[in-house]
């Protein structure tokens, strides 16, 4: 049993302290919002993530974990202190470490004893010798044991709890391998691979895979455009290319493209270490560059099966960047909701779970309690997001709560065949053979 500190609860944070508390540790989530707080000890969780608040339950009950906005508290006798804060984007991509650098700060004041500090957050390469400093430097003269350990994140949003204790590998950097197999003995119970490395290939390891992801996406969606105008269907193109085992069949699904706190982030910030540095992000450039683009390509085909935009509503189907999440950051829907709007549409939408997150940012959007809702009176219905409840809607009540039977479907979930055959003007992603 070890004594943890993990400072943010965000999904990352709050997942990992719950899941290593779980593991039979003593955990303390430390975060600076009272309110946020409050609602944990209350068993409000601060985002949806399936499982998470019956296993925040069960740990608190079971006295393993705890939560406090007490810096000093929190720090009391802790072994490793993860740093699981915010890095969001800054004006010119870049990742803001305003809050890594004041969690550095207060475990330099407060800490007098050998203690791991861990990065769990996303952070540009380099950023682990650079809290070192801040750490040395916050203590001056007096004499700290400690090391850095960079430990980068798996965890997608809505699986975070299988991909924390189900990783395909767990990356470890620091300069001090000592200290790297103390924080290795934290996750050997998970029975996965853990690599060792030193803490800037550690780092860039998070940026290049999520960067790489991206640019599986956007290049399936570049293929899905070319298939549209050759008479091709992506998502056989997909499947007949994942059966090379040295492509396999994720993150190939082409659709409205990325979105989320992680990919937007974590590539810009990536493109921007890199011109920093003075190497030209070409591809990640056309990554990105794609990726908006797919957003604006569905506008432009619902633009032209209604002839304009202006004074139509159009029905929008899933807000969340993905399922399974209440998270609507940079998801492509709400984009979409503002080109449209730019054009003079009028918009209904529905999500299972971020109506809450949607209200606080979205301004003269109906939104509605159910799918049938949205179909009323729309001239067009465009699928944002594949909530598993939008795969068998009733697509009779559907057409006669339509203006006009157009479906954008824009994650390539529903059956065209189906959908002619009941009369709808069907169009999908990389759908170019009419099937
Ligand atoms: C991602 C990484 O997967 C995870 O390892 C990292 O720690 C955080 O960022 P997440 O952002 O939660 O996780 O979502 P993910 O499930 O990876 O999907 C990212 C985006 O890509 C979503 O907008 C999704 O809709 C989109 N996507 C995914 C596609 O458009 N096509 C695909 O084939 C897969």
């Amino acid at each position: 049993m070890s004594k943890i500190c993990v400072i943010g609860t965000g999904y990352v944070g709050l997942v990992t302290g719950t899941c290593f508390a779980d593991l039979g540790n003593q955990v303390t989530c430390l975060d600076l919002d009272p309110q946020r707080i409050n609602n944990l000890l209350n068993g409000q969780m601060p985002i949806y993530e399936p499982g998470l608040e019956q296993l925040v339950k069960q740990n608190v009950q079971a006295k393993r974990l705890h939560f406090t906005t007490d810096y000093k508290k929190a720090l009391e006798g802790i072994e490793y202190a993860f740093i699981a804060v915010g890095t969001p984007s800054g004006v010119d991509g870049e990742a803001d470490l305003q809050y890594v650098k004041s969690s550095a700060e207060s475990i330099a004041d407060l800490v007098d004893w050998p203690i791991l500090v861990i990065n769990k957050s996303t952070v540009p390469v380099g950023t682990g010798d650079w809290v070192a400093d801040v750490i040395r430097r916050r203590r001056g003269d007096r004499p700290l044991q400690f090391s850095v350990i960079s430990n980068p994140e798996f965890l997608r949003e809505g699986s975070a709890i299988n991909d924390f204790m189900n990783p395909d590998r767990v990356v470890l950097g620091s300069e001090d391998r000592a200290a790297a197999d103390h924080v290795a003995a934290l996750y050997q119970t998970l029975r996965c691979t853990i690599m060792i490395t030193d803490l800037r290939t550690a780092e860039m390891i998070k940026y290049a895979s999520n960067a790489f992801l991206a640019t599986r996406i956007s290049f399936i969606n570049e293929i899905g455009n070319m298939c549209e105008e050759l008479g091709a269907d992506v998502r056989e193109v997909a499947l007949g290319m994942g059966y090379d085992k040295r492509i396999g069949h994720t993150y190939l699904d082409a659709g409205l493209g990325w979105g989320g706190s992680c990919f937007p982030k974590d590539v810009k910030a990536l493109e921007h270490m890199a011109v920093l540095h003075g190497t030209q992000p070409q591809l990640l450039q056309a990554v990105m560059e794609i990726n908006r683009n797919q957003r604006r390509r569905a506008v432009m085909k619902l633009r032209k099966a209604l002839g304009s935009l202006n004074e139509k509503t159009i029905g929008l189907l899933g807000l969340s960047f993905k399922p399974n999440t209440d998270d609507i950051r940079d998801a492509p829907a709400l984009e979409i909701i503002h080109l449209l709007t730019n054009e003079g549409a009028h918009i209904r939408a529905y999500d299972p779970q971020a109506m809450a997150n949607a209200a606080k940012v979205l301004k003269n959007v109906k939104l509605c309690e159910n799918p049938y809702q949205v179909a009323e009176g729309a001239d067009a219905l465009l699928l944002a997001t594949e909530w598993n409840e939008f795969k068998q809607i009733d697509f009779g009540r559907v057409k006669k709560l339509l203006r006009q039977p157009v479906i954008l479907d824009g994650r390539n979930l529903w059956d065209s065949e189906q959908l002619k055959a009941m009369g709808f003007t069907y169009i999908g992603i990389g759908r170019g053979n009419g099937k």
